[in-house]
């Protein structure tokens, strides 16, 4: 892994403020994902049968969180030496999942832009253009490295 102590600090730092309303953000971050792709909405078993809006819905909060959640301390475990490796097996699993849930690898790149827009919205207005780069640049890095095991194993078993 190329991610570098510096890259890990930024994506902490963001994410300590993010987590403070991880519920509320992540509802953003699923609008986000069916503002860009309103077709994946299909794929949420719990949204397909469901009266309630998606935003009140109380099963895509719960979900919203759980990947936001696990996408943001997985980035932060990333750098430590190794810890990707830890997560390996965890991931190849969720791979696996993904694609009995229809999920195919471009739907990723919905996923990754609806995570760094919401981010991105999320840093505080009086840090330097170059840190909030930094930081959308390092959530970029993470998220390719534990999307990118997800997908090699999707892709092996399809
Ligand atoms: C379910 C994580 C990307 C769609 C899940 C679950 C987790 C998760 C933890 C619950 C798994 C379980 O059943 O035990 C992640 C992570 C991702 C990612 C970490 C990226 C790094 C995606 C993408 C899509 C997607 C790109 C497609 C838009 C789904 C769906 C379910 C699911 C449809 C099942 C929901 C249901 O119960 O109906 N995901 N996911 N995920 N994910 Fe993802």
């Amino acid at each position: 892994s190329t991610f570098t102590k510096e890259q890990s600090q930024l994506v902490i730092e963001s994410w300590q403020m993010v987590k403070k309303d991880s519920a509320t953000h992540s509802v953003t971050f699923f609008a986000k994902i069916f503002e860009i792709a309103p077709g994946a909405k299909a794929l949420f078993s719990f949204l397909k049968d469901s009266d309630i809006p998606f935003d009140k819905n109380p099963k895509l909060k719960a979900h919203a969180l759980t990947v936001f959640r696990l996408t943001g301390d997985s980035a932060c475990m990333l750098g430590e030496k190794g810890a990707i490796d830890a997560l390996h097996p965890k991931l190849k699993e969720l791979g696996k999942k993904h694609v009995g849930y229809g999920v195919i690898a471009a739907h990723f790149d919905v996923v990754k832009a609806a995570l760094l827009s919401t981010i991105e919205s999320l840093l505080p207005e009086d840090w330097p253009a170059e840190k909030k780069v930094a930081t959308c640049g390092a959530w970029s890095q993470a998220y390719d490295e534990l999307a990118g095991v997800m997908i090699n194993e999707m892709q092996a078993i399809r």
